[in-house]
Parts: C-alpha cells; sequence; structure tokens
C-alpha cells in the first residue's frame, strides 16, 4: 500500500521541513515540499521576465512549462525570493497549475514508499483533503525569526533579525489573508508546538501518528 498522505501545513519557518523529514524517514514515506514547487516557479516567472499581472501571458507561460522540478536549491530560499513568492502564490492560476503539479507527483511516487509527507499552506485545508494524518505546525513568529537569523549567519551570509522578523510577519499576514486557499488549520489537524526542543516536537508528533505505524 503506497497511498498513505500526511499533510503539514504551516506558517513560514514554523520547522515543517525538518518534521517532514523526520516523518518520511521514520515511517518510508516520500517527502514532498509544495512550497518549493512555487519557489521555483516563481523563480522561472522573474527569471523569464513574465509579465505575472497579464493574465494570457501567465497562462500561456504555464502551459509551456512541462513539470517543475523539486529540485531544491538555496538560491530559493533567500529572502527576495521569499517575498515574491507570496505575492505569486495568491494568484489563482498559479494554485490551480501548483496543485495539478502536486498531484501528479504524488501518482508517481516510487512504490518502495508506503505514501507521501507533503508540507505547505494549504495541503490538509485544500490540496489533499483525505489526507490520512494532518498537522499543524505552530511556531512563535520571534522563535521563527531567530531560528532563521541563525541559519543565514551560519551560512555566512548576512542577516539583520528585525527585518528577519518584519519580513516573517509580512508573509504571515499575506498567507493568512489571502482569498484563495489561506493558510488555517485544517479540520481533523493535529497542532504541533515546534516553539520549544525538538524533542519535545517529536513526542507531540508520535503521539499524532501513532494510527500509521
Ligand atoms: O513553505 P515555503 O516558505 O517554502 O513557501 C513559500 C511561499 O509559498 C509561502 O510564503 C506561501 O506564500 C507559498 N505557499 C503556498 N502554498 C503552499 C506552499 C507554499 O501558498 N502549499
Amino acid at each position: 500500500m503506497n497511498n498513505i498522505i500526511i499533510s503539514i501545513d504551516g506558517p513560514s519557518g514554523a520547522g515543517k521541513e525538518k518534521i517532514a523529514k523526520y516523518i518520511a524517514k521514520k515511517y518510508n514515506l516520500y517527502h514532498l515540499d509544495s512550497g518549493l514547487l512555487y519557489r521555483r516557479l516563481t523563480y522561472l516567472i522573474i527569471k523569464n521576465k513574465v509579465n505575472f499581472y497579464d493574465k494570457n501571458e501567465l497562462v500561456f507561460f504555464l502551459k509551456s512549462l512541462k513539470k517543475i522540478s523539486t529540485r531544491k536549491n538555496k538560491a530559493l530560499r533567500n529572502e527576495k525570493i521569499s517575498s515574491a513568492t507570496s505575492i505569486i502564490a495568491k494568484n489563482q492560476i498559479v494554485r490551480n497549475f501548483i496543485n495539478n503539479q502536486q498531484k501528479i507527483i504524488v501518482k508517481k511516487i516510487p512504490k518502495k514508499r508506503r505514501g507521501c509527507v507533503i508540507d505547505g499552506r494549504d495541503i490538509g485545508s485544500k490540496v489533499f483533503k483525505k489526507a490520512k494524518i494532518k498537522l499543524f505546525i505552530h511556531a512563535k513568529p520571534q522563535i521563527r525569526a531567530k531560528r532563521r537569523h541563525k541559519q543565514l549567519i551560519a551560512q555566512g551570509e548576512k542577516s539583520i533579525y528585525s527585518r528577519i522578523l518584519r519580513n516573517i510577519n509580512l508573509r504571515d499576514k499575506t498567507d493568512k489573508k489571502r482569498s484563495k486557499s489561506p493558510l488555517v488549520v485544517p479540520k481533523r489537524a493535529v497542532i504541533i508546538d515546534n516553539s520549544y526542543s525538538f524533542k519535545s516536537t517529536i513526542k507531540q508528533i508520535n503521539k499524532a501518528l501513532t494510527k500509521i505505524v
């Protein structure tokens, strides 16, 4: 059986990726980071100078793309792409396109996997409403900003904590207030508080996932 779907939603920098990786490894699931698809598409829109506000031009461009790569790239995580992504992700045409990409990827996951763990903003609420288990990751904005700041410094990049916090708050607002697929706690979701140690987070996750052991 390789059709188990676990959805992980939550705001930027809440630790969804780390949690998804932990779950994927523990339960032999394929990990799909939906944010990465939105980020890569944003990068492609900017690179190809697509006038994103022109519907015909956008549709024409999306039709020219067959498959969005899920390959990770550090450049996709910079602040410029992060901010542009949350603006582009408001567009329903873009969302339909990415949702379709996700469905295609999930259909083609290797047989050896038991299923898929997908993280994003609308996975449990819109894209995979029937997910077997839904998690919503919470962490205070100050903690998310502090972690991101530390990560950037460790990578040798310039970082100003107050700017990171401002961007996080802004992205939260954009993701929660948008009319299309806003960030919400999905029905049936278990809320995981990732504000403290990862050990405490793992405890909560293991409790939430007893169903799939
Ligand atoms: O998760 P990540 O921070 O990489 O996502 C980047 C941006 O993509 C988010 O701020 C959000 O605007 C958008 N996104 C989304 N729906 C998803 C995943 C990401 O709107 N399922």
